[in-house]
């Protein structure tokens, strides 16, 4: 059995009044069996630490960074290494969301960098992917998640500390998701990939997330699907709803 896991994805968002209020009325009250559950929430990089601290003694929610740095420690202004969020008691980041990749350089090549020295420095990953809209209407959604998922596996050293996000980028924020079968599809040809180019264990354990567009009223039909093993959840994990979404785990049938 796959745990499911939900990240909350909250980008650029948030200001400490805000943080103060989301953390006590929404991320404290999460209740959730860690045996089936983990949730992995991602302020700014300039929050981790008030977020950490804002958590009451027994939250089982983890923290992620939003980005990584590419490089190790050194001369690379402006950047935070996975060193350095290790070392402060982080353990997570999410690499190659799609908003990196359309306005800051992520390339697979990059994404794959940050994949390898998170991964030699002891942090657990959410790599993501996904097609544009284009890309899957000239019918390459395939090839294109296909193309990033090599990028990352090429990369990895250890599958225990990957979980994989599919983002349709045409579901990211625009109210648009992916229906059940199409994410279901992309989610079991990954799957497929995963099984013949690396091993069938594991393609059998490692998670594969849905993000694009979840909400409470999505989540329970999208959990069901046999490939969907948890969600990244960008605006919605802003609101009060993210609990509802959370608790869909409860909902999967195994
Ligand atoms: P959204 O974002 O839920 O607001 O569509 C998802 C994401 O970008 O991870």
């Amino acid at each position: 059995m796959r745990r499911i896991l939900i990240g909350g994805n909250w980008k650029s968002n948030g200001d400490l009044n805000f943080i103060k209020n989301h953390m006590k009325s929404v991320i404290n009250t999460l209740k959730f069996d860690t045996n089936k559950c983990e949730v992995v929430i991602s302020p700014t990089t300039l929050h981790l630490e008030l977020v950490r601290s804002l958590q009451d003694k027994e939250s089982q929610v983890q923290i992620s960074s939003q980005n990584v740095s590419a490089f190790p420690e050194g001369a690379y202004t402006g950047e935070v290494t996975a060193r350095q969020l290790k070392d402060y008691g982080f353990n997570w980041t999410l690499i190659g969301h799609s908003e990196r990749r359309q306005y800051f350089g992520d390339t697979n090549e990059v994404v794959g960098k940050k994949t390898k020295i998170s991964l030699e420095n002891g942090l657990s990953v959410i790599a993501c992917i996904g097609e544009r809209l284009e890309e899957r209407e000239s019918n390459k959604t395939m090839e294109v998640c296909l193309s990033q998922l090599e990028a990352i596996a090429n990369a990895t050293s250890d599958w225990k500390r990957v979980v994989i996000a599919y983002e349709p980028v045409w579901a990211i924020g625009t109210g648009k998701t992916a229906s059940n079968e199409q994410a279901q599809e992309v989610h079991g040809q990954l799957r497929h990939w995963l099984s013949k180019s690396v091993s069938k264990e594991v393609a059998d354990s490692v998670r594969i997330l849905y993000g694009g567009s979840v909400t409470e009223q999505n989540a329970n039909a999208l959990i069901n699907q046999p490939d969907i093993d948890g969600f990244l959840v960008g605006g919605a994990s802003l609101k009060a709803g993210f609990k509802t979404i959370v608790d869909a785990y409860k909902n999967k049938k195994l």
